[in-house]
């Protein structure tokens, strides 16, 4: 059997951080995009010299041509530019939505039968965009935005109480922006409920800062976001697809009647294996959640009217 092909539309940071954990988990061959010349020619080379010393056996090319990823099983775009400190994620809305348009245009010419992950933010208008202009099933096109959330809840909860990330489990849904829902209900340490554990002003601290973590790093690094945490995310949905897990994981997803939302992607739980999305779990929220889904779905409309204003689209 063939290797799979993967191809990253994208060679920074989280790029990079994604071919290396492909070769290293041997996911496949890689194929790096970049519009700048150079830049994934140059990674490609690199990261092709850590294979004997690692003993991976993936190739890697880096390539400007969008020729190069023909027939890929997966295409993972982190395209765009990134939040510098003081930006808020919708700030990068003109700038990417241009960009996304190319992408999308080579991604359906180029590997029509791929499975799409959208990392490029603002996540939820990035990914409902090449839906829109692939013109792919939804169940073949989807964001990462739950699992990077909810991974830094359950690190947070996991250092509070000093045990293991393993046995935290928790879900963080609806859209990737400062509104971003933690479901309390949904984090469990070792099976028992988070709330038993620590107490709940304490708890609404940590969320909070879950909340803006993406931000805290951009604080921090001032030249740009996060990396390696949403290469490790994006690259966890890739895997479930590729070996059919059927693996339970909070993404974005077009939602068409579940939890009452209509023609919008949103991150909530879904059941990614061979069939791309194969499902959506509709939860039933609390009303305290619900709320704070429904404010949060409100900035993801708005987010998708001011792009579609920026493509002169009604
Ligand atoms: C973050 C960016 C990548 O949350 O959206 O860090």
């Amino acid at each position: 059997m063939a290797r799979k092909k993967i191809a990253l539309i994208g060679a920074g940071n989280i790029g990079g951080s994604m071919a290396h954990l492909c070769l290293l988990k041997g996911l496949g061959d890689v194929v790096l995009f970049d519009v700048i010349e150079g830049l994934p020619q140059g990674k490609a080379l690199d990261l092709s010299h850590a294979g004997p010393v690692e003993g991976f056996d993936g190739n890697v090319i880096g390539t400007n041509r969008y020729d190069d990823i023909a027939a890929a099983d997966v295409c993972i775009v982190t395209a765009g530019i990134a939040r510098k400190p003081g930006m808020s994620r919708d700030d990068l809305l003109g700038t990417n939505a241009k960009i996304m348009s190319s992408v999308a245009e080579g991604i359906k010419k180029h590997a029509p039968d791929s499975f799409v992950i959208v990392v490029t933010n603002p996540l939820d208008a990035m990914v409902t965009l090449t839906q829109r202009l692939t013109g792919f099933p939804k169940n073949r096109v989807v964001g990462q935005s739950g699992i990077l959330d909810s991974s830094r809840y359950r690190s947070f909860i996991a250092r509070e109480l000093n045990v293991s990330v393993n046995s935290v489990a928790a879900m963080v849904l609806g859209g990737h922006g400062d509104d971003m829902v933690p479901i309390r209900s949904t984090c469990l340490v070792g099976g028992v409920p988070v709330e038993k554990l620590i107490p709940a002003k304490r708890l609404d601290e940590i969320e909070a800062r879950v909340r803006n973590a993406g931000g805290e790093v951009v604080a921090l690094l001032k030249t740009g976001s996060a990396y390696f945490s949403p290469a490790s995310a994006a690259i966890r949905m890739a895997e479930a697809y590729l070996f059919d897990k059927k693996e339970i994981l909070p993404c974005a997803a077009m939602l068409e009647g579940e939890y009452g939302v209509n023609g919008y992607y949103f991150c909530v739980p879904v059941i990614i294996g061979a069939g791309g999305v194969e499902k959506i779990i509709d939860i039933n929220l609390s009303a305290n959640d619900k709320k704070a889904f429904d404010e949060s779905l409100n900035h993801v409309k708005d987010t998708v009217q001011a792009m579609n204003r920026v493509l002169g689209v009604s």
